[in-house]
């Protein structure tokens, strides 16, 4: 897969990864390679990445799912304006996932699988100094869409994920994350697993028009 606009369609949110199939490193050094390349302001490559596997992972993940086990955290107001976009891909995916709106339990079950990085075996911490400015985060997105997309095209799945920053404080202790970092979001990568069907979901876009506005006259 080399066109461009073949890998933005082909990119999607996996939320269940093949929990045995490493990811190789030279895969991963090339994928980071190309999202080094994100444009920043300043050329000051806003973006801090913690990536782990193996053990400290696992122990990553064992801590993330006790914390969780405590109580989830509230889910994030939304401005009313995007409420309806945020219920729509809920039913989707929780849809392809087999699970009644109504069953709460089986809901808590696939929430619960934010924190153990959908079985990804490489997990991804986002973080950008505190005393950076949302322009500077819009630089930290351009690196992660860049990562992803790279991800994508060497047949490796990613999903980004606040709900790793609900925790953040879990994190940082595990990962030996510096306090001058603010934790933005979890990353997930790893190979899909192809027979989760939620992994083929094509999640709908607005029209160009709901979002961007020409003024030409
Ligand atoms: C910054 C960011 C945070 C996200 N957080 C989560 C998350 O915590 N859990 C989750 O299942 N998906 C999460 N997602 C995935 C979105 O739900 C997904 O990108 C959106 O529904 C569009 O679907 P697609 O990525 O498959 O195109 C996140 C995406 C982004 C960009």
């Amino acid at each position: 897969m080399s066109d461009l606009a073949d890998v933005v369609h082909a990119r999607r949110s996996i939320r269940m990864f093949l929990r045995d199939k490493p990811v190789p490193r030279e895969l991963l050094t090339e994928a980071l390679e190309l999202a080094m390349r994100a444009p920043s302001n300043s050329n000051i490559q806003p973006w801090r990445l913690f990536l782990t596997s193996g053990p400290r992972r696992d122990r990553l993940v064992e801590a993330l799912l006790a914390q969780a086990s405590r109580g989830f955290p509230a889910t994030v107001g939304l401005p009313e304006s995007f409420a309806d976009l945020r219920r729509e891909v809920g039913k989707m995916v929780y849809g392809a996932m087999g699970i009644a709106r109504e069953d709460r339990e089986a809901r808590r079950i696939a929430q619960l699988r934010n924190w153990e990085f959908f079985r990804a075996p490489v997990a991804g911490v986002v973080c950008v100094h505190r005393n950076l400015g949302a322009v500077d985060s819009m630089s930290v997105g351009m690196f992660l869409q860049t990562l992803m997309l790279a991800l994508t095209e060497r047949g490796l799945g990613s999903c980004a994920q606040v709900s790793i920053a609900h925790f953040a404080d879990v994190v940082r202790e595990e990962l030996d994350i510096p306090e001058e970092l603010t934790v933005l979001c979890g990353l997930a990568i790893g190979y899909p697993d192809e027979d989760f069907p939620a992994n083929h979901l094509d999640t709908p876009r607005n029209p160009i028009a709901a979002n961007v506005v020409f003024r030409e006259d």
